[in-house]
């Protein structure tokens, strides 16, 4: 049997992905990265020359406190600071709408935004349709916005989407709660920063299920067809962060190195994600997602581990060859033991952490519908290592809810 087994190939769709990535230049924000970078980034907005700031975020976080020291870094510089805290998790149009309604209301000249990949990507959407003045709606698909955003600065709350660097944001229909893709080079922020002293305040189970999701992030590009050497090198550094500082920071929430080391693995996973995309393991934990409202993080974790160990036998080379690249295998060691203590670490570690994997609550009748969702998903958009059958996504599925 091959190492990599293609059932598919060379799909119309995966093909133009693969041309725009190549014809398209990405860019990347400056990011700034250590305690208190956060306030360096006012700074910088500051120095600038931005005046009214409009702070997007989310309730929790503003009544934390978190918001307020950088607001006060802003006003102590002469800018003037608003603040919109209604982002919601899986933001809605309406979500977007009102955000708009105020950064127009303020007349704001950029946007900072504090929060974890729902706020990030609401900002987003927000900061391109204030410059282009189109609907937040008629922005969804490849290319809309045809002009730079509004400037934005990006303070991750959390360790795991890499929303920060992405050229993409997620926004759901009020109603129906359908989600949809808007991907534009034009939503990448001006600069992040990456502070542990702001993720220090992320409870265990959201540090966990986000450092899993942004641990799939670099499994799920290390494996795509579309990797290349430099997807590898960040893809490689950001596995050997995650496994050494996840459970620490979990359990050492104040831990201010384990806190870096998470926020750059999960920023050095999200540099990948416009070139390598995801894969089998996102097309599964989105219907989880879908279904039962399961948060992203928890759903990539319930699966990884079952399309891991399918994956084994196929991806023994690519596995076993990270496994050796990062130090978890001797370098003498075959491509399938290799491939097995990596796989084995991972499935350890997400055990380990501090979240629910249960899938008892599944509905097997469920499963057709997600299945092909999970499928057409794959064939798509993503340039996985093996194209799976449906009877094998039954067969995952039915793993996955047998968890307790
Ligand atoms: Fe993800």
């Amino acid at each position: 049997m091959p190492s990599i087994v293609n059932r598919v190939k060379s799909l119309p769709g995966l093909t133009g992905l693969r041309l725009l990535g190549k014809v398209l230049s990405l860019p990347r924000p400056l990011v700034l990265l250590g305690p208190d970078s956060a306030i360096r980034l006012c700074g910088t907005m500051a120095d600038q020359g931005f005046q009214r700031v409009l702070i997007v975020t989310d309730e929790v976080l503003h009544k934390l406190g978190v918001v307020a020291p950088l607001q006060e870094a802003l006003t102590a510089r002469g800018v003037s600071c608003f603040v919109f805290a209604e982002v919601t998790p899986d933001p809605t149009f309406d979500v977007v709408d009102a955000g708009l309604r105020q950064l127009k209301a303020v007349n704001a000249d950029a946007l900072l935004v504090v929060g974890g990949g729902s706020a990030i990507d609401a900002a987003k959407v927000m900061s391109l349709s204030a410059t282009t003045g189109k609907n937040p709606r008629d922005l969804v698909g490849v290319l809309k916005g045809r002009k730079p955003g509004l400037p934005m600065f990006v303070v991750p709350s959390t360790s795991g989407t890499g929303s920060e660097v992405s050229v993409a944001a997620v926004i759901s229909d009020s109603l129906t709660h359908q989600k949809f893709l808007v991907i534009d080079t034009n939503l990448v922020p001006v600069a992040a920063a990456l502070d542990p002293v702001i993720n220090a305040g992320m409870p265990a189970s959201v540090t966990a299920e986000t450092g899993v999701d942004a641990l799939t992030h670099c499994l799920e590009g290390w494996l795509s067809e579309f990797s290349n050497a430099e997807t590898d090198g960040y893809n490689q550094a950001a596995v050997r962060l995650i496994l050494n500082n996840l459970a620490t920071a979990c359990v050492e929430p104040k831990n201010l190195a384990a806190r870096e080391a998470m926020a750059l693995g999960s920023h050095y996973a999200g540099l990948c994600l416009s070139t390598t995309a995801v894969g089998n393991v996102h097309a599964i934990a989105h219907q989880l997602g879908g279904h039962y409202r399961i948060p992203h993080g928890r759903a990539n974790a319930m699966v990884l581990p079952h399309v891991l160990r399918f994956y084994l036998p196929h991806c023994k080379k690519r596995l076993g060859l990270l496994a050796r690249k990062i130090g978890l295998a001797a370098s003498d060691t075959n491509d399938l033991q290799a491939a097995q203590i990596l796989v084995d670490t991972v499935c350890d570690l997400i055990e380990s952490l501090p979240m629910k994997l249960s899938g008892e609550f599944i509905q097997t009748a469920d499963f057709p519908e997600m299945v092909q969702a999970a499928l057409t998903e794959v064939h798509g958009l993503y340039a996985v290592p093996l194209y799976l059958s449906d009877s094998e996504v039954y067969a995952l599925l039915h793993q996955i809810q047998q968890v307790r």
